[in-house]
């Protein structure tokens, strides 16, 4: 039987990773600026984390939603702790595009409202709503299309209030600093202007917070810089440093009755030991302070750099934007100096989503490496 051909494949096959090296079948080892797309938080291979994990496994892995489950209660409190986002209510599953779903289904629960709002450049996902949700006509079926979305370009607010004032939106659901999209980000006007709207229009607002989550741009939540409360805040890549788990942060105005959303999977005692171990982490070793640190080094470095137009982002997710085509740039960084990064939409803008772990001598190695490559352009 073959793969059923979806990915465009680097000729790379991963066999191990430690902290922020990749090493593949021929121990080649490989800077991961990438972090397998914002998904390793604390670093490949963590001790805490492969100690958890693997003492969960051998006590008990997974029982049903049937069933007590503490780990989860700890999980909500740890998170509520770091993050400072007091009260929320915490349901877990799977998935980022699963997280935006249940987000989006439980605002249309809500309000029996139906109709969403999303912003130009998004990506939520590639579920039902989530993916009717993402400003991407190609990977929208027949079938997700019959979904009623609006879409207005990000710092938009008269667009916003247009649609809004009609009385009939659900939610809004924004990424605070796009990730496929490129990482563009307006501002904390818009971003409070919008807010302010969603409560005038009883339209619920959800933060997708998937990528941009669990310490990666220096917060704990992107949306954080800009002093507003989301109804509804998705999680995912981060949060278990590659084990699948996302969840979602339920504002206490929202209320919940059995049955409204279910899983199988989510929130298994092996999920919730891999996320516990990231909080830990993140904690103990001050990583969102180290995503603020070297982001400063980074952007400081890279500011030397030819052919840059701009630089985009916030802590450890980050863009670089050139005056030209970064996809043969890419290769170069992959194939000559062992270095991986990420593409976007934007198809000028080169992806950095490291581990929090990241130090400032992986960045120089970043930067000679980029500055040799650059000379060649
Ligand atoms: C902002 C955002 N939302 C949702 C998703 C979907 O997450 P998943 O691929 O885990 O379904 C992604 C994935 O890239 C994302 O970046």
């Amino acid at each position: 039987m073959s793969l059923f051909n979806v990915y465009p494949l680097f000729d790379i096959t991963p066999v191990k990773a430690k902290d922020i090296y990749v090493f593949d079948s021929n121990n080649i080892k490989y800077l991961d600026l990438y972090g397998g797309h914002a998904v390793i938080s604390i670093g490949h291979s963590h001790p805490e984390y492969v100690k958890r994990i693997s003492e969960q496994v051998n006590t008990l892995g997974f029982y049903s939603n049937s069933i007590q489950n503490p780990m989860q209660v700890e999980l909500s409190e740890k998170i509520e702790n770091l993050s400072g986002c007091k009260d929320y209510e915490l349901f877990l599953c799977n998935s980022g595009a699963e997280a935006n779903e249940n987000a989006l289904k439980l605002a249309s629960f809500h309000n029996s409202r139906k109709k969403i709002l999303s912003f130009k450049n998004s990506f939520h996902g590639r579920t039902s709503a989530a993916v009717a949700a993402t400003d991407n006509p190609k990977i929208v079926a027949p079938i997700n299309a019959q979904q009623d979305v609006e879409f207005v370009a990000l710092g938009d607010l008269e667009a916003v209030k247009k649609v809004l004032e009609k009385g009939d939106v659900c939610a809004v659901i924004i990424e605070y600093i796009q990730g496929v999209g490129g990482l563009d980000e307006s501002t904390t006007a818009f971003y409070q202007g919008l807010s302010k709207l969603c409560k005038t229009y009883g339209t619920l607002l959800i933060a997708d917070e998937v990528q941009s989550g669990f310490g990666r741009t220096g917060d704990f939540f992107a949306f954080q810089k800009h002093n507003i409360t989301p109804d509804i805040i998705s999680m995912a890549k981060g949060m278990g440093n590659g084990f699948p788990i996302g969840g979602i942060l339920i504002h206490p105005s929202i209320k919940a009755s059995f049955g409204l959303l279910g899983t199988t999977f989510g929130g298994n005692h092996l999920a919730c030991a891999a996320s516990l171990a990231v909080l830990e982490v993140l904690e103990n070793e001050k990583l969102m302070q180290n995503a603020n640190t070297i982001s400063e080094y980074f952007v400081s470095k890279a500011q030397e750099l030819p052919k840059l137009k701009s630089i985009k982002g916030r802590g450890l997710m980050l863009g670089l934007e050139f005056d030209f085509p970064i996809a043969e740039l890419r290769k170069s960084l992959i194939f000559k100096h062992h270095i991986f990064t990420g593409a976007a939409k934007n198809p000028n803008l080169l992806r950095i989503l490291p581990p929090l772990t990241i130090t400032k001598a992986h960045v120089d190695v970043f930067i000679d490496a980029l500055k040799l490559e650059l000379k060649n352009i």
